[in-house]
């Protein structure tokens, strides 16, 4: 068991460089996405081991449905086998397993999958691990947005004040996360310096650490050592301490 000061309760990632180190090695990018979904693996040991209570992780963004088609594919391919294939381990971990996003893109068959996992782990409470799949950031703000317009009109149809007298609190059960933390930080890979549409609400707070480390390169070492720099950092929420 490492010992780790102030561990983050959700740490947030952003898994970049697949396909660079694919390339470095002469490799399909999609190797790279199969290398990942060790990365993955190992960093869902280390943040139970870490006592992490939600690790979640930037899989596929609204935006990557523009990616070729086969790798598309093998992307969605690799998801479906990985939440079949990891169901047993989630459960014998006490993990808890979600997926967030725009689900009415992807198939039956996934979604069926994705069904099948979230409910057989619904009880679980150790660590939360979330994968966001066919996310991005304004999306959610806008199906908040939508939904939240909806029920208030729904009650009330001349509803104005109440749909104007929405305060942030109210507005964050309306985002997929709802009733999840917000990152407490989030780590991007691959020494890329931005946050391509990824939780733009959630992360108003949360600690940024870019790493150069490609993510399938990125294991348990590397996880703890970003939960060491994160013990070291002075959070003011732009208050004064
Ligand atoms: C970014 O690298 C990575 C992705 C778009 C996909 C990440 C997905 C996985 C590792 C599979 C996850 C599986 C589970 C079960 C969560 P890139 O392709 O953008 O790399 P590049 O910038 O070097 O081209």
């Amino acid at each position: 068991m490492e010992n780790i000061d102030n561990v983050p309760v959700h740490v947030s990632i952003i898994m970049d460089g697949n396909g660079r180190w694919a390339r470095e090695k002469g490799l399909e990018r999609t190797a790279g996405h199969v290398e990942g979904v060790e990365s993955v693996r190992a960093c869902t040991e280390a943040a139970v081991e870490c006592g992490v209570k939600y690790l979640s992780l930037y899989a596929f963004s609204e935006e990557n449905w523009g990616r070729p088609q086969d790798e598309v594919d093998t992307l969605m391919q690799l998801m479906f086998k990985s939440m079949i294939g990891e169901l047993s381990n989630f459960l014998d971990n006490g993990i808890r397993f979600m997926v967030l996003g725009n689900r009415t893109r992807l198939g039956d068959s996934l979604n069926a999958a994705i069904d099948d996992c979230m409910s057989g782990t619904a009880g679980n409470s150790r660590l939360t691990l979330i994968v966001f799949l066919s996310y991005s950031g304004k999306w959610d703000i806008m199906q908040a947005a939508r939904r939240y317009a909806e029920d208030v009109l729904a009650s009330d149809p001349a509803g104005r004040e109440r749909l104007l007298a929405m305060g942030p609190d109210g507005f964050d059960g309306y985002l997929v996360t709802a009733g999840i933390p917000d990152p407490d930080l989030i780590i991007r890979t691959s020494g890329e310096m931005r946050l391509s549409n990824y939780l733009l609400w959630q992360g108003a707070y949360s600690e940024l650490l870019f790493s150069d480390v490609l993510w399938p390169d990125f294991r348990r070492q590397e996880f703890v050592d970003a939960l060491r720099t994160y013990s070291k950092r002075d959070r003011r929420y732009g208050k004064v301490k």
